[in-house]
């Protein structure tokens, strides 16, 4: 775990959060708000093509639709904003900020966010990519496509016309290989907390099937007076024990980080998840420590403080 330095900007953020914590610390390091910073680090991971599991060009869900989640927190006020399985616009985290700030709700998800969204101004923009798609099909046809290759394109047109079947086409295999997220918490100069998630979800998932990212409690919750916890993994398993709110409800009881990071992960235990389903968390208290847990091995996350150059990449707790 990271040493503390008191009133000084300091983030935590899941591992593929690299490029979005240095620009946001710069934001910090010239004042700027922590619930600044955390949307433009989380809108930076959100545009990047190459991440296929957060924002344009996330995996797409069973039908071969984008559809995202996040939200965001304010420590401070306890404000919370959240948009789930929400297709056809990009930057799922301002929308979140957008829910909390400018309408009397938390959540608004699939059409309704669009609907807001279009009001509200956004510009609609395309998330699937070629790549994307590309996967997507080679996913359901078991093999990869070539240009102009048409068999595969008629193998998922078939695919799709049946029910869709899960307990086949996700749980049996129990494949969680296409899940990813971001995380990111801040401190800023004031010493306020913020933190946003944002994510595709599950790839392939069920249409309408939403995890832990935009759901205040399972996958992000930030108070200024104790911290705040971010989740990634299996969003089933953080929603059934409300792991972010978890662990900082420990911290609020007078826990360690590590002891209230440890705990919420043990609260998984009693579950029984399938094999292969993983639970993280990253975390922040107001003292400016920050913590990365894990219930697999070899997991890391990432955090930086005003005076260092760059984010450095620390082990995560494992708990199991
Ligand atoms: N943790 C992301 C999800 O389950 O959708």
């Amino acid at each position: 775990m990271g040493d503390v330095t008191s009133s000084m900007p300091v983030m935590v953020a899941s591992e593929n959060g690299r490029r979005g914590m240095l620009a946001a610390m710069a934001l910090l390091r010239e004042g700027g708000s922590a619930l600044d910073a955390v949307e433009l680090a989380c809108r930076i991971v959100e545009d990047d093509p190459d991440d296929h599991s957060v924002g344009y060009s996330g995996l797409p869900n069973v039908l071969g639709e984008v559809e995202l989640d996040a939200s965001i927190m304010e420590g401070t006020t306890l404000r919370a904003g959240a948009v789930a399985a929400i297709q056809g616009y990009g930057r799922a985290i301002t929308l979140a900020r957008r829910v909390m700030e400018e309408t009397p709700h938390v959540l608004v998800v699939a059409r309704g966010a669009e609907r807001l969204a279009a009001e509200l101004g956004e510009t609609p923009q395309e998330q699937r990519t070629e790549e994307a798609l590309r996967r997507w099909r080679a996913r359901f046809t078991e093999r990869e496509l070539t240009p102009g290759d048409a068999e595969p394109l008629r193998s998922v047109a078939r695919a799709l016309t049946r029910p869709i079947n899960l307990q086949d086409k996700l749980h049996k295999a129990g494949r969680v290989d296409t899940l990813g997220t971001v995380n990111f918490i801040a401190r800023d100069r004031r010493g306020a907390l913020a933190s946003a998630v944002s994510t595709s979800g599950l790839g392939w998932k069920y249409p309408g099937r939403v995890g832990d990212s935009p759901l205040i409690g399972a996958g992000n919750y930030c108070d200024d007076r104790y911290g705040a916890a971010a989740c990634t993994g299996m969003g089933e398993l953080a929603i059934r024990v409300a792991t972010a709110r978890s662990l900082v409800l420990y911290l609020k009881f007078g826990m360690s980080l590590a002891a209230a990071g440890r705990e919420a992960l043990r609260d998984l235990l009693t579950l029984d998840a399938p094999d292969g389903q993983y639970m993280n968390i990253v975390a922040l208290t107001s003292a400016g420590e920050v913590a990365g847990f894990t219930t697999v091995p070899g997991k890391q996350y990432l955090y930086q403080r005003a005076e260092m150059d760059e984010p450095a990449l620390a082990d995560r707790l494992m708990v199991v």
